[in-house]
């Protein structure tokens, strides 16, 4: 059994579709444990009902933002994850905490990269007047929001829409793209060399995988 490891910040809702998942589709996975750098996180609460370890790791303990990211990893590395997954997960890594995950860790991220890395993507695409918006599951590397794409989910956006809209949108697509991409790595069909990302050993294009 793959041992997967999350990093939450806030609702989970993603989180809820891998550990769901692990109980349908995923046969080879299992959500170990899950970490959190706010004590608050609804997503802990969703860690303890599924039966993962919840643990909040303080950002304020710590003066530098090495010194937390070497301790969660220390703690991260006692459930010797398989497959590192971003969920929600709202820090910006030190560049050791990413070359020691490099090649099994994944983030989603809520636009349709390259397009608005970064935060407010929902704003960025409405005040922009975009036709569609999305979101976008890729390998993390020291770039951010910047590693190879696997998988995008886009949408329509409608003259009325509004963020919130937006949101629910995009996130009915997040919970059908991440847990997919998930099954895919701990099937070992994905995974990232020289910095792309393949598929069953096809190089995956720029906009990640697409279907014919
Ligand atoms: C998700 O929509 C995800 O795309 C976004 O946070 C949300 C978390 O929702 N991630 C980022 O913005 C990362 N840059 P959730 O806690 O309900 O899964």
């Amino acid at each position: 059994m793959k041992s997967i490891v999350v990093l939450v910040s806030g609702n989970g809702s993603n989180l809820q579709a891998i550990i769901d998942a692990c109980e349908t589709s995923i046969d080879n996975g299992k959500v170990t444990a899950v970490f959190s750098n706010k004590a608050t996180a609804y997503a802990l609460e969703r860690a303890k009902t599924a039966g993962a370890a919840a643990k909040f790791v303080d950002p304020d303990a710590f003066d530098t933002r090495d010194a937390f990211d070497n301790e969660l990893m220390r703690q991260m590395d006692e459930y010797e994850p398989d497959l590192v997954i971003l969920a929600g997960y709202m820090r910006i890594l030190s560049g050791a905490f990413v070359r020691h995950f490099m090649g099994r860790m994944i983030n989603i991220h809520p636009s349709l990269l390259p397009k608005y890395p970064g935060l407010n993507t929902y704003q960025r695409a409405i005040h922009a007047g975009d036709e569609e918006h999305g979101t976008s599951v890729h390998f993390v590397t020291e770039q951010l929001d910047g590693g190879p794409v696997i998988l995008q989910a886009k949408v329509p956006i409608f003259e009325e829409d509004n963020v919130d809209i937006l949101t629910k949108r995009v996130q009915t697509q997040e919970h059908k793209i991440y847990p997919l991409v998930a099954k895919w790595f701990v099937d070992g069909r994905l995974e990232m060399k020289a910095g792309k990302a393949f598929l069953d050993g096809e190089q995956l294009g720029l906009t990640g995988y697409a279907q014919d």
